[in-house]
């Protein structure tokens, strides 16, 4: 059994580098965290102390009930897949793949079947007898991961192990990490910047900005509820409409509309919250509407966005594919109040 706790951790490279702030967070037994933010919020690092590969400078790491901030990588029972997969060059696929359960002495027989079977998973098999060099990016990541599998640790630690796939293949990989996950049941924790990866796979999220931790929740949490602006804007696509509102008792103003609130919020000014498909083109009754000015639309096939202004404010509005819109009309939109999000200048969300 392995959860994982980070108690108040910090890690600070140096005087003026602060990588990780104070994290707190609990990762279950058998979960599927995903940690996410952009570059060089301190995902890397956050892993890189529970795997032992970098020291802590304050604050405790769990591994189940033990401390593991001073036990060696080694004995950690983990197997990380790196951001830059370092395979042995001069070995082949298979022995890569393989490495690892020779230096614990398994025997030989019982390495073949793993090896086989996680190259049949990845899609490899015609691959195992190749060097590193003689395979493309996206190859070289599955046999990180490959090498990963056949460890079979307690917990898995992925640190953007799709980033050099095909968009396909990446799809592809994703489902067939969960399918993984569910058969192996193991911790695993996820490290991206992408947040779509982040609300398919996880079953909880942490979203990290500057190596402070801004929510934990589950997928559809953090996407119904964003604690503040940074996730809101962090976690969908298109982004969620921020807007500037200024409020009255529990009416909302901004430069193009306005809406009441079934209660005030207590704030005089804020941002509004709206997400794209919160706008309809249907409107029902006792719905706010807002007349959109179109400048921009996209057609998904599956989707249509449009986007453009309300006012004085930018918007985008994601509409049903067969509504005909042209660039310069004024299409009226419906306001699915009930969904709406307010911030108050803190950027935390009040409502
Ligand atoms: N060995 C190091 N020495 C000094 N600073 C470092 C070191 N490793 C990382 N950093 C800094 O710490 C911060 C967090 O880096 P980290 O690699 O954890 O980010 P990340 O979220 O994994 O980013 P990316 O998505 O680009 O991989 C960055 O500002 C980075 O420059
Ligand atoms: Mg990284």
């Amino acid at each position: 059994m392995a959860s994982v706790t980070y108690e108040h951790v910090t890690k600070r490279y140096s005087a003026d580098v602060t990588a990780i702030r104070d994290l707190s967070l609990q990762v279950r037994d058998t979960e599927f965290m995903v940690l996410v933010g952009p570059s060089g919020c301190g995902k890397s690092t956050a892993l890189r102390m529970l795997a032992g590969l970098e020291e802590i400078t304050a604050g405790e790491i769990r591994i189940g009930d033990r401390v593991v901030n001073d036990i060696p990588a080694r004995e950690r029972d983990i197997a990380m897949v790196f951001q830059s997969y370092a395979l042995y060059p001069h070995m082949s696929v298979y022995d890569n793949m393989a490495f690892g359960l020779k230096m614990r002495g398994t025997p030989k027989a019982q390495i073949e079947q793993k090896v086989r079977s996680a190259a049949r998973m990845l899609g490899l098999e015609q691959l195992l007898n190749r060097k590193p060099r003689q395979l493309s990016g996206g190859q070289r990541q599955r046999v990180a991961l490959g090498r990963a599998i056949v460890r079979n640790p307690q917990v898995f630690l992925l640190d953007e192990p799709l980033s050099n796939l095909d968009a396909q293949l990446r799809v592809e990989t994703r489902i067939n990490l969960q399918r993984l996950h569910r058969d192996l049941g193991a911790t695993f924790i996820y490290v991206t910047h992408d947040q779509v990866e982040a609300m398919t796979m996880g079953d909880r999220i942490a979203v990290l900005r500057d190596g402070v931790l801004q929510q934990v929740a589950s997928p559809r949490d953090i996407y119904d509820h964003p604690a503040n602006m940074y996730v809101a804007g962090f976690i969908g696509s298109p982004k969620m409409n921020f807007i500037p509102v200024s409020i009255q008792g529990s009416t909302v103003r901004a430069s193009g509309f306005q809406l009441e609130l079934p209660r005030p919020p207590g704030i005089e000014k804020g941002t509004l919250g709206i997400r794209p498909e919160d706008l309809t083109e249907k409107p029902r009754d006792g719905m706010p509407t807002v007349d959109l000015k179109v400048e921009v639309l996209e057609v998904l096939g599956s989707d249509q966005y449009l986007y453009g202004k309300v006012g004085g404010d930018d918007l985008t509005a994601r509409v049903d594919p067969q509504l005909k819109v042209f660039v310069g009309d004024t299409v009226k939109l419906a306001l699915n109040a009930d969904r709406i999000h307010l911030f108050d200048e803190t950027e935390k969300a009040v409502l």
